[in-house]
């Protein structure tokens, strides 16, 4: 006999009530039993999206999703452990250069990361671009590397982290109830608090190609993230970066890996230098070492050295060419002038009707598919000069993707104010 009835927990929602410590933790709980159907579960987050929930219940509804599986640990660890997560965005490779990167100062990053769904890219498709490259790895796996190895691991979080969460995560894809603040919040934070990282640093991004569109919600966001993390007593901070036009050069699998050894190497474009350096300097500055000089590890090969070294524990060849797409189609600038806006969420969806993301969960990805950027807004253009490549396995994949590039660029007499990729932050 269950102690409550899910019916009176949606009601209760629905009417615009608050849910009690007792009603969030045995919905949770029963939802990952199977007590709790998809059916009712779907109603209670529409009833959420809806009616929204205080910060009280926000905290109890993220412990509830915490408490649904394995808390990792990484006390055994001689090393300080610091994180960042990103809400997701269009070509946002930072993770790949970021963790060889913080690592290569002697700090430990568990990057237990996820596969992309819609337009939004995933860290793991990414990086299984890369012959041999392993995602899954065992517990002990992860501990080893980020103890006695390279001090990076980037990888898929396993089943027992959070269960709840993916079961949610799943259902609100299909019933149009991921894009609602205390959701997003308790998702991403019940992941990281029970990955057991010692400090962690949000990517909240803005814009069009980003959850939230605007600063303000972008704000609301972060600062519940940020209290999530600093009462479950992870330090947490969160920058507010740009997603109005997608970030570097690259989007697409293969592509963004390249895009990330250019970084490595000491070049790159400079909003992924940028953006890295940042989250770089406050990872390291969380986990307690605030002089150093980040950049100079890029430029020294030290960042590069630990990618290798990371890339090789997991299977992977760093040397390996990497999978390229038998197909490319230009887009042409349409007149002479200043490219003034490339819009991030157009370039997102082309990117992944091209093949580079998938519609659902068991769909494969083209690891050469996606979208070479050849000016960004603020450049002078020429008409008829190349300002996009399409790349695709599937030339019959190119007319959806053009459809969803229409109208989102345009080329004018400019000026463009240029500004700084990251826009805020809240702590
Ligand atoms: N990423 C997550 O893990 N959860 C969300 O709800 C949104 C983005």
């Amino acid at each position: 006999m269950e102690k409550l009835d899910i019916v009176d927990v949606i009601r209760t929602k629905r009417d615009g009530g608050r849910l009690s410590p007792e009603q969030i933790a045995w919905t949770v709980d029963a939802y990952t039993r199977g007590v709790v159907k998809d059916e009712q579960m779907a109603a209670l987050a529409m009833a959420i999206f809806l009616r929204g929930m205080d910060r009280q219940e926000v905290s109890q509804w993220t412990q509830a999703m915490i408490d649904s599986g394995e808390k990792m640990d990484f006390s055994v660890l001689s090393r300080p452990t610091a994180d960042k997560h990103s809400t997701g965005g269009v070509g946002d490779k930072t993770t790949l250069p970021l963790a060889p990167l913080v690592a290569s100062f002697g700090v430990a990053v568990p990057q237990l990361s996820g596969r992309g769904l819609g337009h939004t890219g995933g860290t793991l498709d990414k990086l299984e671009s890369i012959p041999g490259w392993r995602a899954d790895l065992s517990n002990a796996e992860i501990l080893h590397q980020l103890g006695d190895g390279s001090g990076a691991v980037i990888c898929a979080a396993g089943a027992g982290l959070a269960p709840a969460d993916k079961k949610l995560y799943a259902l609100r894809d299909i019933t149009s109830t991921v894009d609602c603040l205390p959701l997003i919040a308790s998702s991403i934070m019940s992941k990281k608090i029970a990955e057991g990282t010692g400090s962690l640093v949000l990517d909240v991004k803005v814009g069009s190609g980003a959850f939230m569109k605007d600063l303000d919600s972008a704000r609301d966001l972060a600062r519940a993230m940020v209290d999530l993390g600093q009462d479950a007593g992870v330090r947490t901070f969160a920058f507010l970066t740009d997603m109005s036009t997608p970030l570097g050069l690259k989007v697409g699998n293969a592509l963004e890996v390249a895009e990330s050894v250019e970084v490595l190497a000491g070049g790159g474009p400079a909003d992924v230098v940028e953006l890295t350096l940042a989250l770089a300097r406050k990872m390291l500055e969380m986990a307690g070492q605030s002089d150093v000089d980040v950049e100079a590890a890029l430029k020294d090969g030290r960042a590069m050295d630990r990618w290798r070294t990371m890339i090789r524990e997991q299977g992977g060849d760093p040397d390996a060419p990497l999978p390229r797409a038998r197909h490319t189609h230009e887009v042409l600038a349409p007149g002479d002038g200043v490219l003034e806006r490339l819009d991030a969420l157009a370039v997102g969806v082309a990117s992944w009707r091209l093949g580079a993301g998938r519609a659902v969960k068991e769909d494969p990805v083209q690891a050469g598919a996606g979208i070479e950027i050849h000016a960004k807004p603020g450049d002078r253009v020429r008409k008829g000069q190349a300002l996009l490549t399409l790349h695709t396995d599937d030339p019959w994949r190119f007319e959806r993707a053009l459809e969803a590039l229409e109208g989102s660029l345009t080329v004018g007499q400019g000026p463009v104010p240029a500004h700084s990729v990251v826009l805020g932050h809240v702590q």
